[in-house]
């Protein structure tokens, strides 16, 4: 797999969890009881899968390469997606706080802002961004940034945090598929 490919798939992931999130929201505003442990389970993908990992290796690796190759940090669509990777970080720790506080209306309302905007997001990038870097990239910077991203999943451990929120989604995926939370 090449690296953008690594990228496409991770955002494949990254969709079907906003789905998954999408139906929490409307069971909140339906007035269902606040699903604590789905909310935990949300909270901790969009800042470890989403973040710690998925966004590490754009920023880290691809972007800092396509800067390398003349595309500026500082204008579109570079700024706007680290805007975008900013704007997450607000609302994940937002969507953390209102966990905290045990604030079902206020987490609804973050966790559908973070949905709109990786849907947004992750559009750009697949139809814009990743095409640029797959017609800049050589066969050696991709053996590079390979390279570099098993780096970051070592730093972060992101093998098992990989598979542990996979097995969350197909877990929640099959429990909202039944009605019913996990383990009921
Ligand atoms: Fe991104
Ligand atoms: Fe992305």
């Amino acid at each position: 797999m090449t690296a953008i490919e690594i990228l496409r798939n991770e955002h494949h992931v990254i969709l079907e969890a906003m789905d998954l999130l999408e139906h929490q929201v409307h069971d909140i505003r339906r007035g269902d009881p606040f699903d604590t442990g789905f909310a935990r389970w949300a909270v901790e993908f969009v800042q470890e899968f989403i973040d710690d990992a998925h966004h590490a290796k754009e920023e880290g690796v691809i972007f800092r390469l396509l800067a390398s190759r003349g595309l500026a940090l500082d204008s579109a669509p570079l700024a706007d997606m680290l805007a975008d990777h900013r704007s997450h970080r607000e609302l994940a720790a937002e969507m953390a706080r209102a966990l905290g506080r045990g604030d079902a209306r206020s987490f609804a309302n973050c966790t559908l802002q973070l949905v709109e905007l990786l849907r947004r997001h992750i559009r750009i990038e697949n139809e814009l961004v990743f095409n640029v870097a797959e017609r800049l990239m050589t066969a050696a910077d991709d053996v590079d940034a390979v390279q570099a991203f098993g780096r970051v999943v070592l730093e972060r451990d992101g093998a098992m945090v990989r598979q542990r929120h996979l097995a969350a989604i197909e877990c929640w995926r099959r429990a909202l598929e039944g009605g019913r939370p996990p383990g009921a």
